[in-house]
């Protein structure tokens, strides 16, 4: 089942134009890789599908019409945005930045549980609860970004380059832990990614853009066989 349907969306920042008539679509519980060269408009086709910055052509989830609102009535809809650079709060607690992030729902009993669930998929957040998510290794940062955006039971969860600054290991892990979450919980994901091999590795299906344009679409398997792809896209030989 389709369950982000983007159309025809162009963005950008004051009179420069970014994006230009961008379309996809993604299935329900699916993993959708954005792959493209620096400056290609990834962050800011993220920053346009959570609100952050306004753009023109329509988005919709579930059915439900999402153009144009902000980002706080995104959220309520189910939209988290993990930007680039992660956008934890440095000086508060680790447990407090997890909290904050349930702040679109109602608190509850349900707020604990879910945050055993965030410590099942990082265990390591569990036992630095007290301790100021700036004084965190890069890797926690970006596992506690990842846990914050979960304690809002999103129904889309849109990732801006969750390898950045990260040792190969640790990306591993995190990319293997985005796996385990949109399996176990169906929530559909776009990840915005450099590391195309890593990002084709658990998508489904896969977009190339470039300057502000889908110059290529299809399943992983289809974007990691198309050799010149590689070569000219993605700066890897298959
Ligand atoms: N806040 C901003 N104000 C003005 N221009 C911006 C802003 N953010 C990005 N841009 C411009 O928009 C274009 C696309 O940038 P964007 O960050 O979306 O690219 P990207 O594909 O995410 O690149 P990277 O791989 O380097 O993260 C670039 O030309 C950039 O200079
Ligand atoms: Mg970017």
């Amino acid at each position: 089942m389709t369950h982000l349907v983007v159309k025809d969306l162009t963005a950008g920042y004051g009179d420069a134009r970014v994006l230009h008539g961008v379309g996809l679509t993604v299935g329900e519980g699916e993993i959708c890789a954005i792959l493209g060269p620096n400056g290609a408009g990834k962050t800011t086709l993220l920053r346009a599908l959570s609100g952050m910055i306004r753009a023109r052509g329509t988005v919709t989830l579930g059915g439900a019409d999402l153009t144009g609102h902000p980002p706080d009535t995104l959220a309520r809809q189910g939209v988290a945005h993990v930007p680039e650079g992660r956008g934890t709060f440095m000086p508060l607690t680790v447990e407090e930045n997890l909290r904050l992030g349930a702040y679109v729902r109602r608190r509850g009993p349900e707020l604990e549980a879910d945050l055993d669930r965030i410590h099942g998929y990082f265990p390591v957040l569990k036992t630095r609860l007290k301790q100021a998510a700036g004084s965190l290794s890069g890797g926690e940062q970006q596992m506690l970004a990842i846990g914050r955006a979960l304690m809002s039971r999103p129904r889309l969860l849109l990732l801006d380059e969750p390898s950045l600054g990260l040792a190969p290991l640790v990306t591993r892990e995190l990319f293997r832990i985005v796996q385990a979450i949109n399996a176990e919980e169906r929530t559909t994901v776009v990840v915005v990614e450099q590391n195309a091999h890593l990002a084709l590795g658990i998508a489904q299906q896969a977009h190339v853009l470039e300057t502000g344009r889908i110059v290529l679409s299809g399943t992983a398997e289809e974007i990691r066989a198309d050799e010149q792809v590689a070569q000219s896209y993605l700066g890897y030989r298959v």
